[in-house]
């Protein structure tokens, strides 16, 4: 059974370098909590083990020639988890950042934040913002972190942008279309996911990209994030370029 399964991935992989890559891939890690449940182990251990799947996603895009993954870590809702949790989150995230910025970095990875990281803790903001200076002239993979990011949050930030450069006379009302809209989105000048996979079961979108998925393909996926290893993301490559876009047309 297992061979059998081996060989289907090795399969896959080689199949979708054949056809046209996804540009651009969003994923909402779903399921560390209930991975770590059904061990018998604390939610945390769930975050612990889904940062090390982070880290393979992210080579394997880079491996592949995926330019852009946007990957949704705490959203604007996760404040209202208890503290301890939160906390422990906030220290993987600069753990994570610490002992793995110099590999991104190395493979020419740059790392964008989307969301509002003004209300995190001083030093876990200039650990964000030393990663985003060091890695930002790097060309291969764009690696989008959405932190505190949600996605009316967004919307409505853009709008206010928006409003202060018409008030300072910087834009004209009558050049906004859908194009010059999205430039004051967290996401600026970035092609919009053409794949959004979702782990864990769950089948919404939590307030994620809510603007920029218009048109993207969903991928809900059983697994919780902890056991997402690359094996999956190329079957959801593999069924993404079998699929038929069409984009409202026939
Ligand atoms: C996703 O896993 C990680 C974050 C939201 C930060 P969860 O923590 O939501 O895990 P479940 O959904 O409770 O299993
Ligand atoms: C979405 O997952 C947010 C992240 C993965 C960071 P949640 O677990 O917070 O979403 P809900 O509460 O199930 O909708
Ligand atoms: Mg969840």
């Amino acid at each position: 059974m297992d061979i059998f399964k081996n060989n289907n991935n090795i399969i896959f992989k080689e199949e979708i370098k054949k056809k046209e890559l996804p540009n651009h891939i969003a994923i909402i890690m779903d399921g560390n909590g209930r991975w770590a449940k059904k061990r018998f182990l604390p939610r945390t251990a769930g975050h612990r083990e889904g940062v090390k799947r982070v880290m393979d996603t992210v080579e394997e895009c880079g491996n592949l020639g995926i330019k852009y993954l946007t990957l949704y870590a705490f959203s604007t809702e996760n404040w209202s988890r208890p503290k301890d949790e939160i906390d422990y989150l906030m220290k993987l995230l600069v753990e994570f950042l610490r002992k793995k910025l110099q590999k991104i970095h190395n493979n020419n990875v740059r790392i964008n934040i989307l969301g509002d990281i003004s209300r995190l803790d001083k030093n876990i903001v200039e650990e964000i913002e030393y990663a985003i200076d060091l890695t930002k002239n790097n060309t291969k993979l764009e690696l989008n972190i959405a932190l505190n990011y949600g996605g009316r949050d967004e919307i409505l930030r853009a709008s206010k942008l928006l409003y202060e450069d018409i008030k300072n006379n910087r834009v004209s009302i009558n050049d906004i279309n859908e194009e010059e809209f999205k430039k004051y989105l967290y996401t600026g000048n970035q092609p919009d996911p053409d794949i959004l996979i979702r782990t864990s079961g769950e089948k919404r979108l939590s307030n994620f990209l809510n603007y920029q998925i218009a048109y993207t393909e969903f991928f809900f996926i059983d697994e919780n994030w902890p056991e997402f290893y690359p094996d999956k993301l190329h079957r959801v490559i593999y069924d993404f370029q079998n699929r038929n876009r069409r984009f409202g047309g026939i």
